[in-house]
């Protein structure tokens, strides 16, 4: 190259350093994603496989395997974790990182080192000063190494690990291969290696078909199995693996919690963040909120290497911070907040960030006429309470929980009245997607560590990386204003208070000492260092501050009149309200029932659709669970009989859907009106979450939507009975009571009731309660009559043959849904027919809607139509009128055709 030729060059990297590097100094992220080579350990298997993803994504799309949901497969599957596999892949370092010009550049500034300042060597210099390899996800326990260096393992799941390769890397071909350790042995090794005592439960029950010892290892809790999912415990590269190349320094997160000092009346902002720097580097960082006349300038020292530092940014207090609300309860605003930092003319850092702003405390005070503490969220300021379900992994190989998978489950725990999610802790810490869009919507998150019902280890090394993971997990997502709560774990409380284990109480101090080790000193300490800004609960279900007064470990985790509790009873009756508890806070309950036809079909064969099938048990993960839904609900419905198999087969499916609905709207309409009583000692109940949102595969399950996420008949009337107003009936001792429930602002309500006989369609008879002035936030009792006096005054009807429709209004109209209450159960009523519906799809701007026509009186009435996703405005419901219209909003094209040709409607009346 010539002098003439240097020059030139020289000049153009001036325009290039104008261009950005005088500017700021960019990091450059080189995604390693993509088509990487896989193989078992004996070679016998080579195939391409993507990057995330995992083995069984990539065995299934090369064709080696079947769909791992379909039929018996989880069994044929099962030696694909008992062996170990590597990823591996070539890169050329790119230009952006190691550029050709090093020595080119080098020169440049020896020569004009004394004419130009610092500004163009730093500049010129386009070689990073550090190059990290950093992996965002490996699961989980393996072994990395580039250019045949073994540069470190993985053991934990929930953890980013990256490496300093810099001086690694040559010019051409780098090898980086990451080896994969069968997680099924290491969990064994890891147990037999405990030796001084075992950590139970050692294996799930035979019904899981699962692996034994996943509480060895810091990895997805149910992807040994569970009894709603299957058994495939995955190995792979979970989330994105790049290269990062930086100079001086490289932020790796910025978490802004807002703070509200009440005596000051004042918002503060803690912004931490957390940087890697190449030397000991100072600079001057701004932090602004243009909108709220905040800023202020810090200097600032970033020691060599990996650190976090903290600033406050203080309000200014005359102006106006708009507050997050959760959903049904206002708006969800944001502020941008801006983050440089300037080392002399340099912007070294550059940033911009969302800040939303709100309180949450939970209130855990002495209450009026019991002897316990409350237990509920005050947002804002304001006492809200929990409508919502308990989220579980939305799929076995998360990489296929795709962006759109996450916001249609999402939106339909909003279209459903939901405000809340509890993310439970036997699954995975959700990626940041979920938690945005919960921040959009309005949902709040009680997030749990991932420990599920199980005692844990507290070895060093264990300890080791799960401090690393729960400080990585509370940065990465303490910024999340839709996360209300931190909770240690789900069920360990309860399952060594209870003895879930059969633990010889000579042992059980050693136990409670693991336990208050992990998530007291270990856990909590952490949480409450990072995080300022929201409450920890050590497990859930917990007595909370009464836990805490014992030692941790409640003697009766699940008493009524401290914190949250579980509850599952399949054996009493789920229409009888007396068996429910009475809590503060329900954050588990629930019933199981089957999916529709449609999702089961995908994965399976005629031979299967029989309810005495291998499949049908095979499916059931939890004991007697097949049998304990036909028996609930053979308390109040005939079971299917008819002499046409698939028939038979479909309507048991549909029953099953009707028991469940039936059952949890029983029970959470209990909780609701429990909200502003206490009696006994017990109420004031400020939450109910049912177990389960959703589903990970096709199966009996507790869940409200089928895999795929269609709606079962749960999820319809979880619309209703989370509804911001709902009218909530019930008998007492011979009496009828109506209360209205009402999330908003005070109402001046009416109960409106009309009688109709099971045999008409015309109502017999009408009447109208007293109004009553419903405050906001609370449930109140709005009728009440004897039931026979109520009968008798009404035409000829008696309990057998007459059924109760009722809502509530006001000034301006019915508020809220239309409600029902049976007088006696469908299989003892009178007069119940099969009601000949018809039906007739159409289409008109607003899209496809379907006007239905019944000859009677028709409980139940559900709509399908197959394997085409979308969902109806009302599904499962009453049928008291003639006609009725409802729409369906497709999620993909279809036609009037399509939807004629597939919609099936069946009502109870129809399946005997
Ligand atoms: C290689 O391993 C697979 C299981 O991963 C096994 O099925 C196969 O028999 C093995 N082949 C040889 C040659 O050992
Ligand atoms: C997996 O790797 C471990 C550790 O190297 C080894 O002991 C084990 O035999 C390997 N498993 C198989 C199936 O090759
Ligand atoms: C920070 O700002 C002060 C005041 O403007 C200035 O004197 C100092 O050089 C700056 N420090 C750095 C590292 O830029
Ligand atoms: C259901 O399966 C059982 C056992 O496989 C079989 O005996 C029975 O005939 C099947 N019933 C129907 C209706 O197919
Ligand atoms: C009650 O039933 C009797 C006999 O079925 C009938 O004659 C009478 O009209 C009914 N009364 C009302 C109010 O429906
Ligand atoms: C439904 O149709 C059947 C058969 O035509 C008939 O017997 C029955 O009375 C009809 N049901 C009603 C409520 O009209
Ligand atoms: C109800 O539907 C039937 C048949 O679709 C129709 O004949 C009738 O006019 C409708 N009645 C009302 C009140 O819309
Ligand atoms: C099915 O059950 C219904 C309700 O118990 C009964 O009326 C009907 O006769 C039964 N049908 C058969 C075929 O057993």
């Amino acid at each position: 190259m010539t002098w003439r030729w240097s020059v030139c060059v020289f000049a153009l990297d001036v325009l290039f350093c104008l261009f950005y590097g005088v500017l700021t100094f960019k990091d450059q992220s080189v995604s390693l994603n993509g088509k990487w080579s896989l193989s078992n350990s004996n070679g016998s298997l080579i195939l391409p496989a993507d990057v995330p993803g995992c083995v069984h994504t990539a065995l299934q799309k090369r064709g080696y395997i079947q769909d791992p949901y379909f039929r018996f497969n989880d069994l044929s599957y099962r030696w694909i974790a008992f062996d170990n596999w590597t990823y591996t892949t070539t890169f050329n370092v790119p230009g952006e990182l190691k550029s050709e010009q090093d020595f080119m550049s080098l020169f440049m500034v020896h020569v004009f080192i004394l004419k130009f300042s610092k500004t163009i060597c730093l500049c010129m210099n386009r070689s990073r000063q550090k190059i990290l390899l950093v992996f965002d996800g490996v699961d989980t326990v393996a072994s990395v190494s580039l250019n045949a260096l073994i540069l470190g393992g993985t053991d934990n799941m929930f953890r980013r690990y990256d490496f300093s390769v810099r001086e690694l890397l040559t010019d051409g071909d780098n090898v980086l291969k990451v080896t994969l350790f069968s997680p099924v042995v290491y969990a064994s090794e890891r147990s037999e290696a405990h030796s001084s005592y075992t950590v139970p439960p050692e294996c799930p029950p035979d019904v899981q078909k699962g692996e034994c010892h996943v509480n060895f290892i810091r990895k997805e809790q149910s992807s040994f199995s569970w009894d709603w999912g299957p058994s495939f415990p995955t190995m792979g590269l979970w989330k994105e693996v790049r290269l990062e190349g930086f100079d001086v320094i490289q932020l790796i997160q910025v978490s802004p919690v807002p703070l509200y000092n009440s005596s000051l009346s004042q918002w503060m902002l803690q912004v931490e963040l957390l940087v890697d720097a190449v030397q000991t580097t100072d600079g001057n960082i701004t932090l602004s909120i243009p909108e709220l006349n905040s800023e202020e300038t810090f200097t600032v020292r970033f020691p060599t290497g990996r650190s976090g530092i903290s600033f406050t940014l203080n309000i200014n207090t005359s102006s106006d911070v708009n507050l997050w609300w959760p959903n049904g309860h206002g708006d969800r605003p944001f502020h941008l907040l801006t983050i440089s930092c300037l080392q002399d003319e340099f912007m070294i850092l550059n940033t911009e960030t969302k800040v939303y702003f709100r309180t949450v405390e939970l209130v855990q005070e002495p209450i009026p006429d019991s002897t316990g503490l409350s237990f509920y969220f005050r947002i804002n300021g304001k006492p809200i309470f929990l409508k919502g379900s308990n989220w579980i992994p939305a799929h076995s190989f998360q990489d296929r929980v795709t962006p759109a998978v996450l916001r249609n489950l999402l939106q339909s725990a909003v279209d459903a009245n939901m405000n809340a999610l509890r993310v439970w802790g036997g699954g995975v810490y959700e990626q940041d997607l979920f938690y945005s869009i919960c921040d959009e919507m309005g949902i709040m998150v009680w997030q749990d560590f991932m420990f599920a019902c199980a005692m844990y280890p507290t070895e060093d090394d264990f300890i080791q990386t799960v401090r690393e993971e729960v400080i990585q997990q509370v940065q990465r997502l303490k910024s999340h204003p839709s996360i209300i709560v931190w909770s240690g774990n789900n069920e360990n409380e309860a399952a060594l208070a209870t003895n879930w284990f059969n633990i010889p109480s000579s042992q059980r101090l050693l136990y409670l000492k693991d336990y208050v080790t992990l998530y007291v000193y270990n856990i909590r300490a952490i949480v409450q260092e990072e995080d300022q800004s929201r409450p920890f609960l050590v497990s859930s279900p917990t007595n909370g501050a009464e836990s805490e007064q014992e030692g941790w470990v409640a003697e009766n985790p699940y008493d009524l009149r401290f914190g949250d509790t579980h509850f599952y009873s399949y054996t009493s009756d789920c229409w009888d309200w007396t068996a429910f508890p009475r809590t503060r806070f329900a954050s588990e309950y629930g019933f199981q029932s089957w999916p529709s036809f449609s999702t089961l079909q995908a994965v399976s064969v005629e031979e299967d659709w029989n309810v005495t099938s291998h499949f049908f048990s095979h499916r059931q993960h939890h004991e007697d669970g097949n049998q304990q839904m036909l028996q609930q609900a053979a308390l109040h419905f005939h079971l299917p009989n008819s002499t046409d198999p698939l028939k038979s087969f479909t309507d048991t499916l549909y029953l099953t859907q009707v028991m469940q609905a039936q059952c949890v709207k029983a029970q959470t309409e209990f909780y609701r009106r429990s909200q502003s009583e206490i009696i006994e000692g017990e109420g004031h109940t400020m939450g109910a979450l049912y177990w389960q949102l959703n589903d990970i595969w096709q199966a009996p399950s507790w869940s409200s939507i089928e895999f795929g996420g269609k709606w079962k008949m749960l999820h319809y009337f979880a619309q209703n009975f989370f509804a911001p107003v709902l009218p909530v009936g019930f008998e007492d001792g011979g009496t009828l009571f109506i209360y209205a429930v009402s999330d908003l602002s005070d109402l001046k309500l009416q109960a409106v009731m009309t009688m109709y006989s099971w045999s008409d369609l015309d109502p017999v008879c009408a009447l109208q309660s007293d109004p009553l002035l419903v405050s906001a936030g609370s449930a109140a009792l709005i009728y009440k009559h004897n039931v026979d006096a109520l009968l008798a005054g009404c035409g000829n009807c008696t309990q057998f043959t007459c059924l109760l429709t009722f809502h509530l209004q006001d000034s301006s109209g019915q508020q809220g849904p239309t409600n029902h209450h049976f007088l006696s159960s469908p299989n003892v009523a009178d007069g119940l027919q099969s009601p000949n519906i018809t039906a007739k799809v159409q289409q008109d701007e607003a899209g496809y809607s379907v006007t239905l026509n019944t000859a009677a009186v028709a409980p139940f009435v559900w709509l399908d139509v197959g394997k085409i996703p979308g969902r109806f405005s009302s599904n499962g419901f009453l049928m008291v009128t003639r006609n009725m219209t409802v729409s369906f909003t497709a999620w993909r094209p279809t036609s009037v055709a399509e939807l004629s040709d597939s919609l099936t409607v069946t009502s109870l009346g129809d399946i005997y």
